[in-house]
């Protein structure tokens, strides 16, 4: 594992040390990304380590990237290394299922390398606003790392989010609004409770370990990258992650030489800030008013990171779509009964959205593309029973 060389500024390149925890740019408040030196890793001897190492213990999961992760003892509970699924019906088309980490979504990458980070730097107390999954994988990181996790989340998320915080035993509060009013929760109370706040690119481990999902599936694909990828989007730590590690693995040489994917950030029409800014030429997003969706953790209606998206996707020359809900629920259940994966809502943005955009003829049949379902559907049985028409209890 490599030492951290710096901390630096997304936005003016400030560079932090990493000796103490840190949140954000002391000058301008841009997220930090972690920088190593990785020079010494150059080239196809580095990267064969990878596959030895994880073939050298019982499970690393998103460890065997441990080459490229901060210098630290994992907390992990076997996150990463998820399937990567070909669609039996479109050839070019695979998921990455992120329902087979722990707590059932991708948000396990981020919080397991964050919490990682808490106890590297001997911090007691976490903090998170979330719109429900990232606090179930707070709440089961921090269990397993002997640390206090405070959890804010909107009083309707799924009610899987509300049992596993529980389970875990973390402290929950449920807040009558959306993320944005968990998040001023947070910093409001923070300095007086001595909580340090992991929230979405508040913090610069979060996205250290959501980058694993870069690495990962180009290795899946051949150390290839594919056409296109798509991504469900909140607060977009794992677009911004995957597109930081594409940079690293060009830098080390391990990706066979071509053109980087277009990245496609879909959002649900209920809330879609970055779709409305994508499509104005703006560089930030506006706060969007009143939002509803079906797909929970997409209810982000001003994102930390949002600058920093829609770069990327005008960089990727990829694109930023919205899918109503009855779209949503549509794919959900075409994947459902056609293929056997049962998408989470956030997902089933993905799927959709690539139907759409074969149909527009953004992409062809002959792109291959990665789909991420970011999580179970599994975590959803009330609100998708509920489109089913079906009651609370089997009986
Ligand atoms: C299942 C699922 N998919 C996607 C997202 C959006 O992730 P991000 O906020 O990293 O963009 C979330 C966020 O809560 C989520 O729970
Ligand atoms: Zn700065």
């Amino acid at each position: 594992m490599p030492n951290i060389a710096k901390l630096e500024c997304s936005r003016c390149k400030k560079s932090v040390s990493a000796q103490t925890p840190q949140t954000l740019c002391p000058d301008c408040a841009g997220s930090l990304y972690v920088r190593y030196d990785l020079s010494p890793l150059r080239g196809l001897a580095a990267r064969d380590k990878i596959a030895q190492y994880a073939a050298s213990v019982p499970w690393a999961g998103m460890w065997r990237y441990s080459l490229v992760l901060p210098d630290a003892k994992p907390v992990t509970l076997g996150e990463g290394w998820t399937p990567m699924l070909q669609s039996r019906r479109y050839a070019n088309v695979y998921l990455k299922e992120e329902g087979a980490n722990p707590t059932s979504t991708f948000k396990a990458r981020g919080l397991a390398m964050a919490v990682t980070m808490a106890r590297h730097y001997g911090l007691k107390k976490l903090a998170v606003p979330s719109a429900g999954n990232a606090a179930g994988a707070l709440a089961a990181y921090a269990a397993a790392a002997g640390i206090e996790a405070h959890i804010f989340m909107p009083k309707d998320v799924p009610f899987a989010n509300l049992v596993e915080a529980k389970v875990y035993g973390a402290n929950v509060t449920l807040v009558d609004g959306l993320i944005s009013d968990c998040g001023r929760m947070v910093a409001e109370r923070k300095e007086k409770e001595g909580w340090f706040d992991i929230s979405t690119l508040k913090e610069p481990f979060r996205v250290e370990g959501k980058k694993t999902m870069g690495y990962e599936l180009v290795e899946q694909l051949g150390w290839e990258y594919p056409d296109a990828v798509f991504y469900p989007t909140g607060g977009g730590v794992g677009l911004i992650g995957m597109w930081k590690a594409f940079i690293e693995m060009e830098e080390l040489g391990w990706v066979r030489p071509g053109k980087r994917p277009k990245m496609v950030a879909v959002q649900s029409s209920g809330c879609a800030p970055v779709v409305r800014a994508f499509e104005e030429g703006a560089k930030v997003s506006q706060m969007w008013q009143d939002a509803a969706t079906f797909a929970a953790g997409l209810r982000v209606p001003k994102p930390y990171g949002d600058s920093i998206m829609l770069e990327i996707l005008r960089e990727s020359g990829g694109v930023a779509l919205a899918v109503s809900d009855e779209q949503i629920l549509a794919s959900l259940k075409d994947w459902g009964k056609n293929e056997g994966v049962f998408l989470s809502p956030e997902g089933a943005t993905a799927t959709a959205a690539y139907d759409h955009l074969l149909a527009t003829g953004f992409l062809t049949p002959k792109d291959r593309v990665v789909l991420f379902n970011t999580g179970g559907g599994l975590k959803y049985t009330d609100v998708v029973g509920q489109a089913f028409g079906l009651q609370g209890s089997a009986s």
